[in-house]
């Protein structure tokens, strides 16, 4: 069953076409993943699908609803998570307090979202440190806090924005062990990723842009050996 459409969408910033007519679809469930060089357009694929940006053409069907335009609390009521690419925790909380925000918006009643935000903690593996201040979390610990606070909303789908950036090795095969418990829970997962290693491990299939426009769309081993993406990614650091 499709869960998210993404229908010919454009998004300009001045001259500049971001986002140039890109459709995509992915079903419930479905692990995809989004690839491309620095400033393909990824980040601003996200931010029109969660609300932040409003496309200047196109339309974001999910759940069978046309979310075109509409607000991002409205967007995340509707059960699209969405993380940062750079982690924005609410310093001054506690860990429990960061995810418990999130839990609000679906459980008004204060112990109850504190007992969800718990149960997340657990799952992400933060439990111990639930009344730290966010602030004082190794970068590791953010990563998993910033999932945290995705699933707090009791998403169907979520964006990950580069959340394994920055990581070491056994670090990355962590979080990708958590992501797969995430997913086998029902939840759909799209991952922007420039650790290659980490995003062919995780996708059932991949998309690639490179200058706002889709290049490329296939199982990992058909766009890895595509002679569009070597192309676009040829030169570039992330190779
Ligand atoms: N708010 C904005 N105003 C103007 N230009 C923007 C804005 N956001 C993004 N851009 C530009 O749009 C293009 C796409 O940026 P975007 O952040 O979506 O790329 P990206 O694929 O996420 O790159 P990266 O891998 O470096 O995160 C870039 O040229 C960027 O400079
Ligand atoms: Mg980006």
């Amino acid at each position: 069953m499709e869960l998210l459409r993404v229908d010919r969408v454009v998004k300009r910033f001045g001259g500049l076409i971001a986002v140039n007519d890109v459709s995509l679809s992915l079903e419930k469930g479905e692990r995809l993943g989004l690839i491309g060089p620095n400033g393909a357009g990824k980040t601003t694929l996200f931010n029109l699908i969660s609300g932040y940006y409003k496309p200047d053409r196109g339309k974001i069907i999910f759940k069978g609803k046309d979310i075109t335009g509409r607000k991002p609390y409205e967007i995340s009521r509707l059960g699209i998570g969405r993380t940062f690419q750079i982690v924005k925790p609410l310093p001054n909380l506690t860990t429990l307090e960061n995810v418990a925000v999130g839990s609000l918006l679906k459980h008004p009643d204060v112990d109850e979202a504190m007992r969800r935000a718990s149960e997340i903690l657990r799952t992400v593996g933060l439990y111990d440190k639930r009344n730290m201040k966010a602030a004082s979390l190794n970068l590791p610990e953010k990563k998993r806090l910033e999932l945290a606070r995705s699933l707090a909303i009791e998403p169907d789908l979520l964006l990950l924005d580069e959340v394994v950036a920055g990581l070491n090795p056994s670090e990355v095969d962590e979080f990708l062990k958590l992501l797969k418990e995430i997913n086998e829970s029902g939840i759909a997962i799209l991952m922007v990723e420039h650790v290659m290693r980490a995003v062919m491990n995780i996708s059932e299939r991949i998309i690639v842009m490179d200058y706002g426009v889709k290049i490329a769309e296939g199982t990992p081993d058909e766009v890895a050996s595509n002679p569009r993406v070597i192309e676009a990614y040829l030169g570039r650091e992330e190779l």
